[in-house]
């Protein structure tokens, strides 16, 4: 467990968190959308731009082939991270969205035929349910899905009846961005496998609140961004089996991802350059590598079980709450607790919670089907990250309280 001590130098890792907003301090409890950025991360960035800055793999000086090692170990570093087999299984994009929206593009041109089916959670973000929507229309494919209980748990019961002999892939959250329902995706993996239909995890929600081995899950996709992970934004990655990878088509076609190009015949790189085209988020990526290596600290168990005590501790203290609902009840959550306050809309608790010091999230959170799910328009989140601290929960309770009765 953390003492106070661990505590202070985590955050020390993150000087943003001594800012004051409205003369307040400030109180960060929106890190589903973007957790805050690693000092080691940004260092990174700027010790690029000084020091050794070149496009990568196509420069034939210094700082080129400086920049082009450092990016492809940050690849390496990624391929640790994660378990996967190879190098080669690493795709960087620009985010989780762009992620999907490859596999989607790609697996939909090589794999999916009209009549075709694609199992889709009810519980995904927009992004894991539009792109399979765009590519089911183009293909003349339709979407099945997968529904959620009430108290948030993946319906994995209708799962078998859902799949086909049409059934192609299931695209399912690791962990809700609504809901912090950590789902059973080994299980639904194997489930799927049995039946040949092949899985995408977006685990854009998982990455920095529990460790992931894409093979021990058998995961045929795996997404997440390092915007979520303390690392840059701009960067995402696209973890792909690599039996899969190399019968898919480009998703984007120019430089890069190219062996040799004529008028007659243009033929493509290996890969993963092949999912690559144009200049990257060349410092991005290379920062990302400083947060790879903050999360594979030695710490980092103690980290998520200090993480979960806040959950724990957060969920306790609402729960105490009159009048207020939290979505999603499931005892294996990660980082988030979505509620409503009876009578309150959550924009204006939203808006009046950062006058006083505290980021969080209202709206739909980007997830339309789950507000349809419970009948409402909009939920507040919070969300937590490992620099937050249970004295910032106990803050922030009182001024929900607060809040509460000026509204
Ligand atoms: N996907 C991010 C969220 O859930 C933006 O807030």
């Amino acid at each position: 467990m953390l003492n106070e001590q661990d505590i202070q130098l985590l955050r020390a890792q993150f000087p943003i968190l001594n800012r004051q907003v409205y003369d307040r301090p400030l109180i960060y409890l929106d890190n589903a959308a973007s957790s805050l950025k690693l000092t080691a991360v940004w260092q990174a960035e700027e010790q690029l731009a000084r020091d050794y800055y070149g496009n990568i793999h196509r420069g034939a000086h210094f700082m080129a082939d400086k920049a082009t090692a450092e990016f492809e170990n940050t690849r390496t570093s990624v391929r640790n991270f994660i378990n996967a087999q190879s190098d080669s299984e690493i795709i960087f994009t620009k985010g989780s969205t762009e992620s999907i929206n490859l596999v989607a593009y790609s697996f939909g041109e090589a794999f999916v035929s009209a009549g075709d089916e694609i199992v889709v959670s009810e519980m995904e973000h927009h992004a894991n349910i539009v792109p399979w929507q765009l590519m089911a229309t183009r293909k003349g494919a339709a979407i099945r899905v997968l529904p959620f209980d009430d108290s948030g748990r993946l319906m994995t019961e209708q799962l078998d009846a859902l799949l086909t002999p049409r059934t192609r892939l299931i695209a399912v959250a690791h962990v809700s961005n609504t809901l912090g329902t950590v789902n059973p995706i080994a299980d639904i993996i194997s489930m799927a496998h049995r039946r040949n239909v092949r899985v995408l995890v977006d685990g854009a929600q998982m990455i920095a609140h529990k460790p992931v081995d894409v093979q021990a899950l058998d995961a045929d996709f795996y997404v997440f961004s390092g915007h979520k992970m303390y690392g840059p934004n701009g960067v995402g990655i696209l973890y792909g089996k690599k039996e899969l990878l190399e019968q898919m088509p480009p998703y984007q076609g120019g430089g890069e991802m190219i062996e040799q190009v004529s008028f007659a015949n243009t033929t493509f790189n290996r890969l993963p350059y092949k999912f690559e085209a144009g200049t990257p988020n060349i410092s991005g990526t290379i920062a990302l590598g400083e947060a790879v290596k903050f999360l594979m600290s030695p710490q980092r168990q103690a980290w998520l079980a200090h993480e979960n005590t806040l959950l724990t501790y957060a969920t306790k203290k609402l729960s105490e709450i009159s009048g207020l609902r939290i979505y999603g009840q499931q005892p294996e959550k990660a980082g988030v607790i979505s509620f409503n306050i009876d009578g309150v809309h959550p924009y204006d608790l939203a808006v009046l919670l950062d006058k006083m010091g505290v980021a969080t999230r209202s709206g739909r959170l980007c997830a339309d089907p789950v507000m349809t799910h419970f009948g409402v328009t909009a939920m507040l989140r919070i969300s937590f990250a490992l620099y937050n601290t249970r004295s910032e929960i106990d803050s922030f309770i009182e001024i929900l309280r607060k809040v509460r009765e000026m509204l």
